[in-house]
This record gives C-alpha cells, sequence and structure tokens, in this order.
C-alpha cells in the first residue's frame, strides 16, 4: 500500500510515535522530528519491538512490518518536513512552545501544508495564532494509545479553512479512525462530556454515600461502564486525570459543574498517583483493596443515576451549545472511552422529562449551580421530545 502524501510528526513522545506508526500503516512516506537526542532512534527502536510481537501473532507478515518501518525516516531539523502536506504537532502541553513551532513549522513547509495539532487542552485558535495562515492549522486529536484507539477530534480553530475540517474527516478515515468534528471548546467533546464521572463520583465518596469500590461495582453492573471511575482514574493516572479538570474548569471561567475534587488533589499531593506508582486510590498489588462489594442493587441504581445524569446533562449541553452533532457526541464517548452507548440515546430510553426530574432534586438539595439542568434538556422535557426523533431538538443554536 502506498500513498503519496507525506507527513510529518513532530514530536517523538507517547503520542507522536504512535501516530507516525498509524500514518506509515496507512502508506505515507513519515518523517518524524523531536528536539531531545535519541528520542526519534528510541521510538522506531520501541515500534521495532512493536512489530516483532505483532509479526509473531500473525498481524503483521514480515515484508509488512518492514515495509512500514521503513516508511518513517527521522529529520534532524524542521526543515526535513518541507516535503510534507501534513504535519501533526504532537510536543509538550505548553502554548507558548507550540506557538513557536507552529510559527516555524509554517516558514519550513509549503504555503498548503496542513498544520495540524494533537493538542488536548489547548485551544487550537490560540496556537493558530501564531500563523501568517491560520486557515491551515487545525486540531487532530488522537487518543491513546493511538494505534489501537479509533477515535480523533478533528477540530477546526476560529480562522480554520471552511474545507479542512472535511478534507480531514476523509484522511483520518483512510487512516482507519472514526473522525468527528467538534467546534474548538474546552476540553473538545470527551474531555469535556466525561468530566461528570470522575467528579461526580469523587462527590459521592466525600459524601460518605459510598466506598470508592462500591463506586466502581455501582457504575459497572447497574451503568454497564467497562471500568469504574476510581479504577480509570488509577490507570489514568490521577496527576492527569486531575490536570485535564483543572483546565477545563479554569477554560470554562470557573463554571461549578467542572470543579476539581479536593480529594483527587490530596491524592495527587500524596505521590500515590495510580498504577504507574503501584498505587493510587486502589493498592494494585493488594486484590482485596479492589474487592466487589455486597452492594444493594437498588442503591448502586442510585449511584448510578446520578453520575449518569450528569453526564447525559453535560452530552445535550454540548450539543445545545454546538460543540458537535448529537451523533458525533454520542460516537465519541463510545469510541474515545468505550462508553457502554451514546449518552443522547441514553437520555432517551428514560426520556428527557426523567433526567431533568433528577437534576432539579440535585439541584434543590445542594442548592448548587453545578447540578443545573441544561435549557436544551428542559426544553426537550417539556416537548416530551427525543434525540433520536431526528430534525432540530427546540431551541439548539
Ligand atoms: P511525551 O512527553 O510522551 O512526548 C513529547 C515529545 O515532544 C518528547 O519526546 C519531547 O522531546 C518532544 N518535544 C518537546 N518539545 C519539542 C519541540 N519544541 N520540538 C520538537 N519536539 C519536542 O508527550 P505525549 O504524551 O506524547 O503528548 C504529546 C501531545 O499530545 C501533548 O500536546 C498532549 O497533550 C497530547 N495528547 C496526549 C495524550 C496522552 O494520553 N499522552 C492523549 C492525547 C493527546
Amino acid at each position: 500500500m502506498e500513498n503519496h502524501l507525506r507527513v510529518g510528526v513532530i514530536g517523538a513522545g507517547t503520542m507522536g510515535a504512535g501516530i507516525a506508526q498509524v500514518a506509515a500503516q496507512t502508506g505515507h512516506p513519515v518523517v518524524l522530528y523531536d528536539t531531545r537526542n535519541g528520542a526519534v532512534e528510541h521510538a522506531l527502536n520501541a515500534l521495532s519491538g512493536t512489530l516483532e510481537k505483532l509479526v509473531a501473532k500473525g498481524k503483521f507478515t514480515r515484508p509488512e512490518a518492514d515495509a512500514l518501518l521503513s516508511r518513517i525516516t527521522p529529520a534532524s531539523t524542521l526543515d526535513g518536513l518541507s516535503g510534507c502536506g501534513l504535519t501533526v504537532e504532537a510536543i509538550v502541553e505548553d502554548l507558548a512552545i507550540k506557538k513557536q513551532l507552529f510559527a516555524a513549522l509554517e516558514e519550513a513547509t509549503a504555503p498548503g501544508t496542513i498544520l495540524a495539532s494533537n493538542t488536548s487542552s489547548l485551544a487550537i485558535t490560540a496556537i493558530a495564532s501564531a500563523c501568517k495562515q491560520p486557515e491551515r492549522v487545525i486540531g487532530l486529536h488522537f487518543f491513546n494509545p493511538a494505534p489501537l484507539m479509533p477515535l480523533v477530534e478533528v477540530v477546526p480553530g476560529l480562522l480554520t479553512s471552511p474545507t479542512l475540517p472535511a478534507d480531514c474527516v476523509e484522511l483520518m478515515r483512510a487512516w482507519g479512525k472514526v473522525p468527528v468534528i467538534c467546534k474548538d471548546t474546552p476540553g473538545f467533546i470527551v474531555n469535556r462530556v466525561a468530566r461528570p464521572f470522575y467528579g461526580d463520583s469523587l462527590r459521592i465518596f466525600e459524601e460518605g454515600i459510598a466506598d470508592m469500590a462500591g463506586i466502581d461495582h455501582a457504575l459497572k453492573s447497574e451503568g454497564g461502564f467497562r471500568m469504574g471511575p476510581f479504577e480509570l482514574m488509577d490507570l489514568i493516572g490521577n496527576d492527569i486525570n486531575l490536570a485535564v479538570t483543572r483546565s477545563v474548569w479554569e477554560a470554562m471561567f470557573f463554571d461549578p459543574r467542572y470543579k476539581p475534587s479536593l480529594t483527587q488533589q490530596r491524592q495527587v499531593e500524596s505521590g500515590r498517583l495510580g498504577r504507574k506508582t503501584g498505587r493510587g486510590y486502589f493498592d494494585h498489588t493488594d486484590p482485596a483493596s479492589t474487592a466487589v462489594p455486597n452492594m444493594d442493587p437498588a442503591f448502586a441504581r442510585s449511584i448510578t443515576e446520578r453520575v449518569l445524569a450528569m453526564l447525559i446533562n453535560e452530552a445535550a449541553d454540548a450539543l445545545f451549545l454546538g460543540v458537535a452533532t448529537k451523533e458525533d457526541l454520542d460516537l465519541a464517548m463510545i469510541k474515545g472511552v468505550n462508553y457502554p452507548k451514546g449518552l443522547l440515546a441514553w437520555a432517551d430510553e428514560q426520556g428527557a422529562a426523567h433526567w431533568v426530574e433528577v437534576l432539579n432534586a440535585l439541584q434543590a438539595d445542594y442548592g448548587e449551580d453545578r447540578y443545573r439542568a441544561s435549557l436544551l434538556l428542559r426544553r426537550m422535557a417539556r416537548a416530551g421530545a427525543a434525540f433520536s426523533a431526528g430534525g432540530e431538538e427546540p431551541g439548539v443554536n
């Protein structure tokens, strides 16, 4: 398989190495660049090891693996990316450094080259502001590990060329990915809509309603989630998870819906970050710490319902604010974080009125703006409308 579009990948760390692999697997010649000495060689050696295992498992033939690897060449300067039609940036998550890179990339590449960023928390519009041609800058947000996770959020900035998102969607499909288009808003789709899964579970724990293993058990048994919130935070790393929450909260001008948790902050301060340090909320060397509790299913359902109401509210509000289409909102949560169902489809099972009732009860109980029901959900409840009905929801922007 050959594909003539040359792809430049900047940053040969976790994400850059994975993105380079995906592009080379599709047949593109790939140029990989990193400022850290030995980073590209390290990434290529690791990829060679991975391919070796895949050949042994029969997932690749030896010639396929060799061809894939030979398509990736290192570049020692940014000028080595001059022949690229697309560059994907996956360097450190720092706006000033990314802006500097994009200004340099614009000089190093031809005017038609697409300049993509894999940022998970910075605004594409802000990154593009460093360029004379911001119309060629776009977000292509892959999920970790990039070769395995199907979702890619395609994020046009305010000044991105209007035809570029559709071109990127087509390209990502050719790479075997599931692309969704979303507005340049904090957390894009997944990192925004998923916040209550962690945030409200942490509050349920803080309020002494259930312990961590119990909350995990409830969401898995009654919600059908593959992992509970606490084991998932331990897998992601509590430092990373807290940083994402904090960045969405700050970028949303401190909306209380996204407020971080002191419990998680202390956890990070303790150094027990999760699996990567051997211990997080759970001791991963001791099976007793994640033991499944004996919990009344009705009680498990009530915990689950609270978290689900907040997730559905977040998805409905994202739809209301035009962050993405309802199809893409649902697809993103299934393909990006393995949710058992799309949240808007899930909302329809009991109907908007049910979720508004749950949220109103929480808001009345706590007296907090955090639990306010999205205007869209309330309008849908009044109209008796369903997300799956097709057509426009009442009053979507
Ligand atoms: P990483 O730390 O594994 O790799 C970053 C690489 O960029 C390093 O090898 C570093 O030497 C290199 N680098 C730093 N500054 C550079 C520069 N000016 N020019 C060239 N190379 C430079 O980081 P990771 O995890 O791969 O993240 C990269 C980007 O992807 C970040 O923007 C992050 O937010 C985003 N992202 C990360 C995900 C994850 O789960 N790790 C998921 C999705 C997006």
